[in-house]
């Protein structure tokens, strides 16, 4: 009890497509590689847009879908690794350009590609510890900004994008039970920091970190089943962060989900980080594939490195 249940839901991506055969033009691969190794087959890339475009765009679509007024949320926390700038956070500029109330705790947080869902977990429990009913929590990345463009396994991997959702807290609601964890990892995932000497470029051991990943998501996936006493059959709807399209098979295939029962978007966006759960949970909401009432197992495993797991309802 004393939980949070997801009541609208938002994205906004940008509007410039890069394909499979636009990326042989910048490094030395093919489209098949792609596609087949990663499930990716284009992704979006900012050019006029801004961090802080995407979290307006998706911020405004959430609180129109949740059939709320923006006076009336407490909090707001954007999991990003690339804001337009450090400060202000992209969180506080949406407290501006939304006109959410000066009383709203407002801040960005970081978590990688895990980020979603460590800020639901951090509304939950600030609106359980608050009088405030709304929260609004956001995923947003504009990944090809810190993207090494030299380097041929990571730069195909990335997109740009933002997705938002509205929670409503209620003391009758079950909590997300989110299990969350980290293991501090320079070497396999890195991106520098303000320091001398830190370039900001993405650097990743992509075999480690997939091998992680195929371990990390089952970990996940049992933590908040068994915390829930619930079993796979009893979810209505699985949604993994969309990293590659083979880690997402390979867990479905374990856990015998069928089709029906999780989705895909990698292959329209990438991997966009801290903005691919809510981006999936958006796109699920639109396509009427989850909707009032549903129980949704969400998993992430990210830099950090982190892994996440909740079990949201709608
Ligand atoms: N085009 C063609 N060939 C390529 C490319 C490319 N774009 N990139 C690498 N190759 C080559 C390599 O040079 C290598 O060649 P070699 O065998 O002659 O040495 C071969 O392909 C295989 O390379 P691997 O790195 O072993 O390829 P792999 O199958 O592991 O795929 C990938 C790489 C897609 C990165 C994969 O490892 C992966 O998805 N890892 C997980 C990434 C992830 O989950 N990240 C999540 C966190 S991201 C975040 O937090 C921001």
């Amino acid at each position: 009890m004393n939980g949070i249940k997801i009541r609208g839901t938002g994205r906004c991506v940008p509007a410039r497509i890069v394909t499979n055969h636009d990326m042989t033009a910048i490094v030395d691969t093919n489209e098949e590689w792609i596609a087949s190794r990663t499930g990716i087959q284009r992704r979006r890339h900012l050019t006029t847009e801004t961090h802080r475009d995407l979290c307006v765009g998706a911020a405004r679509q959430a609180i129109e879908n949740a059939g709320i007024s923006p006076e009336e949320i407490g909090g707001c926390i954007v999991a990003t690794l690339t804001a337009d700038t450090l400060v202000p956070s992209a969180a506080c500029a949406l407290q501006r350009d939304l006109g959410l109330p000066h009383e709203s705790v407002c801040f960005d947080l970081n978590a990688a590609c895990t980020g979603f869902l460590f800020a639901l977990h951090t509304m939950e429990c600030l609106l359980r510890a608050s009088s405030r009913k709304y929260g609004l929590v956001l995923g947003a990345e504009c990944l090809s900004r810190i993207t090494n463009w030299a380097d041929r396994s990571t730069c195909i991997l990335f997109g740009d994008g933002a997705g938002a959702a509205v929670v409503e807290f209620d003391p009758a609601y079950q909590s997300i039970h989110a299990c969350l964890g980290c293991h501090g990892n320079e070497e396999l995932l890195h991106v520098g920091g303000v320091g001398p000497g830190r370039e900001q470029l993405i650097s990743m051991e992509g075999q480690s970190v997939f091998k992680f990943a195929v371990e990390a998501v089952p970990f996940c996936m049992d933590a908040v089943l068994s915390k829930t006493g619930r079993n796979v059959e009893d979810v209505d709807f699985f949604v993994f962060h969309q990293a590659n399209a083979r880690i997402i098979d390979l867990v479905v295939r374990r856990y015998r989900i069928p089709p029906e029962k999780y989705y895909k978007n990698i292959s329209e966006y990438g991997n966009t980080s801290a903005a691919s759960i809510p981006l999936v949970i958006s796109e699920l909401w639109d396509l009427g594939k989850v909707r009032s009432g549903s129980r949704v197992l969400v998993v992430g495993f990210g830099g950090g490195l982190t892994w996440g797991g909740a079990m949201v309802e709608f």
